[in-house]
């Protein structure tokens, strides 16, 4: 027997009692009962995302979610400016051009942040721009980016709003969704919210809801005013993920017990133990600005493949970890923090790595990124 660790930045692992909720009987959802979980649901998410508005639910990937906030509030030929430093912030742009916006980006190399001033330099240069669209937590290239103070320089720009991709970093970093002023914020199911894909979550601003009154982009599925009314009744305009939706309600009550702080605490401190571990094995990390706490990616030693040192941890240790995407793939590896995901766990994912490292011929010390990572969770636990 060969047990199985899931430490990849989605899909993440799912607690036993979140497995047990779904696996109850499937039952009809236009009724109270079904209303009244949904409603528990979707009130336990505010905090989640730091906001007094409605969290909508819905039965899709995060894509959709990212597709919902432009199609919903955008109209035909809507400038939109991208931050494009990695895989998602490129699929904002593939998303805004299927739907020919007029999309500008903002590049930055992968590992980088984008920068506040960036983006204020661009807004007055196109005032005419009706959204920012951006990753909180850019998952290729496991970096955060800086979106209290993206947010800040938004504001500024009546008519254009901050679309925040949260799908790795809602209930990862804390994020004050009304009070930061983001006005679109999004994030899914798989990832810190520790249920299986399927569900999509996205809240709106008042100034982005005012938005979807103008936007003439088709929709239909996806029309966030047609699921507002719903779910402002406690319903959905299509059939919910009923399962899923029970999972959701034991999820934010668990986040609850545990206190909101404290869920960030433990991200902080596996994220931190996990480069303390990997630096200490001489390993070069993705982010080379403000790491996201959500994963981390580090280059594996020249001359060895990434990829083949991640299937010989999944095939013959039972540990997954993830590739590096699109030009890192072969030389870099993510290994997750998200959700279910607690202080040991980030221990098994160096000693595999260091374990599986040594058997691919690379010069580093056994224990050596173990010992690096337990001096900083130990020191996240004093005595007294
Ligand atoms: C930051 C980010 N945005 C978007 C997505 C896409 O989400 P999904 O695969 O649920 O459609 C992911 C998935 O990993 C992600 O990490």
């Amino acid at each position: 027997m060969t047990k199985k660790y899931l430490i990849a930045p989605g899909p993440t692992p799912v607690p036993e009692e979140v497995l047990l909720e779904m696996a109850k009987p499937v039952m009809h959802h236009r009724n109270a009962q079904f209303s009244a979980i949904f409603a528990e649901a979707r009130e336990g998410l505010k905090p989640v995302f730091g906001t007094k508005q409605d969290v909508l639910i819905l039965l899709s990937s995060g894509t959709a979610a990212m597709e919902a906030a432009l199609i919903n509030t955008m109209s035909a030929g809507d400038r939109v400016l991208v931050i494009n430093a990695g895989k998602f912030g490129e699929r904002f742009t593939m998303i805004a051009k299927a739907y020919g916006l007029v999309v500008d980006e903002l590049v930055y190399e992968w590992g980088r942040v984008a920068r506040a001033e960036d983006v204020k330099a661009y807004l007055d240069r196109h005032p005419d721009t009706k959204a920012v669209a951006v990753q909180g937590s850019e998952t290729s290239t496991t970096v955060y980016h800086p979106i209290r103070e993206l947010a800040e320089v938004v504001r500024g720009y009546k008519d254009t709003i901050l679309i925040v991709d949260g799908i790795t970093s809602v209930g990862v970093h804390e994020t004050r969704m009304d009070e930061w002023g983001i006005d679109i914020l999004i994030t899914g199911s798989q990832k810190a919210l520790m249920l299986p894909p399927g569900l999509a979550f996205i809240a709106l601003s008042e100034k982005a809801w005012a938005m979807t009154k103008k936007s003439n982009l088709p929709k239909f599925y996806l029309d966030l005013t047609v699921e507002l009314k719903n779910q402002k009744q406690d319903t959905t305009a299509w059939t919910p993920g009923v399962n899923l939706i029970y999972g959701l309600k034991a999820v934010v009550k668990m986040l609850k017990e545990e206190g909101y702080d404290n869920v960030y605490k433990r991200h902080t401190v596996c994220a931190e133990a996990t480069r303390k571990g990997l630096q200490a094995l001489g390993m070069r990390l993705l982010a080379k600005d403000t790491p996201a706490n959500s994963a981390t990616g580090f280059f594996v030693p020249e001359g060895v493949n990434a990829t083949a040192v991640e299937d010989y941890l999944r095939e013959k240790v039972g540990v997954t970890l993830a590739s590096g995407q699109d030009d890192i793939k072969g030389k870099a590896i993510r290994v997750s923090h998200l959700g279910y995901h607690s202080y040991f766990d980030t221990i098994i994912a160096l000693s595999a790595i260091e374990m599986a490292l040594k058997v691919f011929g690379c010069d580093i010390k056994l224990g050596a990124g173990v010992a690096a990572a337990e001096a900083v969770i130990a020191a996240a636990f004093p005595a007294k």
